[in-house]
Formats: structure tokens, sequence, C-alpha cells
């Protein structure tokens, strides 16, 4: 798959105009991104990153990295996920930067998603949602995942760029993205739900000889 994560991860430069701050994600196929941003990065303004890791690999290149609070809203955010369906929803913080990237992807105009084949899902679920939750409430979110029909497992010796705990929730099948999305979000304790549907992909990219875009 790295092949194809390289291919998507290149095809998407085609989205970049110059002089833009370009929101840069995380993850495997985002470091492709990032290698192949190097080589035109004359042409850019400069990035605002999605996580601690990001931000190493860009600013070893030489890339500037600007605070979100100081670029304002961007034309353009790169970024992978862990799955995706056929009306872009998506599930991500596979990595843990799911909160991060929620924020960014909110920021942006566009948000051009770089996958490979095997992302690409009929329906959300079969890779565990991640769920970024506050430590003290961690008993209380697992409850309540529960009755939501999950099965919550604490990601081990993981602590998220925020300071907080993953659950990872197995054994859903997401069919109403956005409805999930919306009822998670409200108990108390959970930062972000890696479900990105209320603001899903506009573009998807996925890598194959001749990268498809849809
Ligand atoms: C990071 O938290 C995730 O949301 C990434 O977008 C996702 O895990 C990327 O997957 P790859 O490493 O396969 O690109």
């Amino acid at each position: 798959m790295t092949e194809a994560k390289r291919r998507a991860a290149e095809k998407a430069i085609d989205f970049i105009e110059d002089g833009m701050i370009v929101g840069v994600g995380t993850g495997s196929t985002v470091a492709y991104f990032i290698d192949a941003l190097a080589d035109i990065k004359h042409r850019i303004a400069g990035t605002v990153s999605s996580s601690v890791d990001s931000t190493k690999k860009l600013k070893a290149h030489g890339i500037p990295v600007l605070e979100l609070n100081e670029s304002g809203p961007l034309q353009l955010y790169v970024d992978g996920a862990d799955e995706c369906d056929p009306k872009k929803n998506l599930i991500k913080g596979g990595g843990g930067a799911l909160t991060r990237e929620k924020i960014i992807a909110e920021a942006s105009d566009t948000y051009v998603c770089i996958i490979d084949p095997s992302k690409r899902v009929p329906v959300l679920g079969t890779f565990p949602l991640p769920v970024e939750v506050i430590p003290m409430g961690l008993a209380l979110v697992g409850g309540v995942l529960t009755q939501l029909g999950g099965n919550p497992v604490l990601r081990e010796g993981f602590v998220t760029d925020n300071g907080n705990l993953i659950l990872d929730v197995h054994g859903l099948q997401i069919t109403d993205p956005v409805m999930l999305e919306q009822a998670i979000n409200q108990v108390p304790g959970v930062v972000t739900v890696g479900l990105f549907a209320r603001r899903g992909a506009d573009i998807v990219i996925e890598g194959h000889e001749n990268p498809e875009v849809w």
C-alpha cells in the first residue's frame, strides 16, 4: 500500500495554488505529501500542521509552519483517513491527531483526503472509531459508548498531543455517521470523536497508477 499512498499524496500537489497556506494532516500518507511539498516549498506561503509529528517533518524540510490563530481560515487542507465511505464521511484518529485535524478541517474551504484503496469502505466502522477523552471522564464516556452499541478499548500507553486519552470503539456499524457524531460529541468528557461526517472530505484522491479523484 505504500506505493498507493505515495501516488495519492503526490496527486494532491495539483490542488496547491501559489502563495497558499496549506493545512497539513498526519499519518503515513501525509508523510509522502510532506516530501512532495518540500519540492515546491518556494511556491507556498507556509503550512498549518495538525500534529507534533507533522510539524517536525515539515520543519526538517525547511517548510514554514504557522499557527492557525495567525493564519486564519485556510483554502486547502490535505490529510489522510482510516476509512472513507461513498459520501466521503470519514473515520480518522488512527494516529491520535483527530482533534487538531478536526479543527483544521473546519477552518478549511476544501479538504482533500488522500487514501490508499484499502481505506474505501461501503459502511464505516470496521476500523475502530477513535474518541479522544479527558482522563477524568474515561469511565463515564466508556459507559455511554457501550450503550451506543460499541466496545470501547483504551489505547494503551498513548497520550494525545493535548494530554488526553483515546478510546478505540470496536463493533460499530455506522449507518448514520452524522447522527452518531452528534451523539458522541454531546457526552461530557469527550474532546473529539474521530467521525468526520458533519464536515467530511470534499475531494478524495485514491492512490492508483492513475490516481482516482472523486
Ligand atoms: C491521524 O490521527 C489519522 O486521522 C490519520 O489521518 C490516519 O490515521 C492516516 O492514515 P495513514 O497513516 O494510513 O495515512
